[in-house]
């Protein structure tokens, strides 16, 4: 932050930022609605506000919220009839119209949650789509030294040794709307699938862990986002794989893979309910300890958080809920204050007088908690591993009694 200080400059006023800029990002959310297609109420105000005040010169409007396949075009106009109704009321006052030049991009993002600084500098690729030429030439040059990989790489961030170069996947603009949803989709669909292969694993014996290195190690597939567990959650997956369905019925088409990815996301939750069950056989009454809230580790975001809804479907069963995480527990108590969950400080706090603890989020410091002590503090010393991230053979030696989801 220090380093880039120089540079940044921060305001809330349209007329500080637009004029004059070469480039302009719109980064705003495009949170879901109920039917699945997203809000683009923020979109089409930041637009409106941008074409007020453009003034002259070429600008590059890009597009980096993740917005649904065509928005490009309608951010287009509404830059043009903002601008226009601000030259006509300039006119009117000053009669000196004007005319500006503009073309809309997409360029859209590809970094995760927590690791946001790494996947901006390092990228896998980077992908700009616009219909004008110019505005692909205009985003090339910004790009260059990332492309390139000629600036000097941050001393807290250092440039990992694989990364030479980032390819330039330069095309049209519905090409690269179309892109960010596909890329979302496919990973959320790589967790399902392992999560399907999971369920057969666990009914023949085979371990899942094995199977998704076996598989993964073929360069055709790729090891990554073959984690089984409990699944997806984050404002990411969910929403894109929903606006990608919804914008194919759109157009009469049905997404059958990708509505299963959503369905079985949704049914790997269920699991853990059903494997408590088959553990515990009652859970009225019981008090069951939830680690991690945050939907995955190193940030402290709930949105779509797997820990909420079981936490949810646990209370609706009679059970006493306790929870820790390392980071998310106060944004939980403000976000979910109507909840019956109690929050813990500690791993013994939450062990105390537990039937059964569920890792629900894989923070690296769950592995190294003092599993023996907390057994003892448990009144059935029972650990669900939702994340396949815990040692069985420790946790067992230990004396808890160990599951995991498949
Ligand atoms: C995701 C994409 O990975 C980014 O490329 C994309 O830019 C971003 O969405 C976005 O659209 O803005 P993010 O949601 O921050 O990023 O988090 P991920 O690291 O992708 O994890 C998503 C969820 O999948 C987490 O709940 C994680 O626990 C789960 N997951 C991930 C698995 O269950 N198994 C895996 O093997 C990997």
């Amino acid at each position: 932050m220090e380093e880039a200080r120089p540079n940044l400059h921060f305001t809330n006023s349209y007329s500080e930022a637009i004029p004059g800029a070469d480039v302009v990002f719109i980064a705003v959310g495009t949170p879901p609605t109920l039917s699945g297609a997203p809000n683009l109420e923020f979109l089409s105000q930041a637009a409106r506000c941008i074409g007020q005040h453009m003034n002259g010169g070429f600008t590059v409007v890009v597009n980096k919220s993740t917005v649904p396949i065509g928005s490009g075009n309608w951010v287009g106009a509404l830059l043009r009839e903002a601008f226009e109704q601000r030259a006509e009321q300039r006119a009117e006052e000053r009669a000196d119209g004007g005319s500006v030049e503009f073309a809309v991009a997409s360029n859209p993002e590809f970094l995760r949650e927590g690791s946001a600084l790494h996947d901006s500098l390092y990228p896998d690729r980077i992908v700009i789509g616009a219909d004008e030429p110019r505005a692909l030439e205009v985003l090339y040059s910004l790009y260059r030294p990332i492309l390139d990989q000629t600036f000097t790489a941050p001393t807290y961030l250092p440039r990992p040794e694989t990364v030479f170069a980032v390819p330039l996947v330069s095309t049209d603009l519905a090409s690269a709307e179309l892109i960010k949803y596909a890329a979302n989709s496919f990973l959320a669909l790589k967790i399902s699938f392992i999560n399907e292969i999971g369920l057969v694993a666990e009914r023949v014996g085979a371990n899942i862990g094995e199977v998704a290195r076996g598989i993964g190690l073929d360069s055709r597939i790729g090891p990554r986002f073959l984690n089984a567990g409990l699944g997806w959650g984050g404002s990411c997956f969910g929403k894109d794989t929903a606006a990608l369905i919804a914008t194919a019925s759109e157009y009469g088409l049905h997404m059958p893979i990708v509505e299963a990815a959503r369905k079985i996301n949704r049914s790997q939750r269920d699991r853990i309910v059903e494997k408590l069950l088959q553990e515990l056989k009652i859970l009225k009454g019981r008090t069951i300890g939830l680690l991690g809230l945050a939907f995955k580790p190193n940030t402290d975001d709930l949105r779509e958080a797997p820990a909420i809804e079981i936490a949810q479907m646990l209370i609706d069963r009679g059970v006493r809920v306790k929870a820790h995480d390392p980071i998310a527990m106060e944004r939980f108590q403000r976000e979910h204050h109507d909840m019956a969950v109690q929050l813990c400080r500690t791993g013994c706090e939450i062990a105390e007088g537990c039937d059964a603890l569920v890792l629900v989020t894989e923070w690296s410091e769950y592995r190294d908690l003092d599993w023996e002590a907390l057994a003892k503090k448990m009144r059935y010393p029972f650990i669900l591993d939702g994340r396949h991230a815990l040692d069985r053979d420790k946790l067992t030696r230990s004396g808890l009694h160990y599951v995991s989801i498949s």
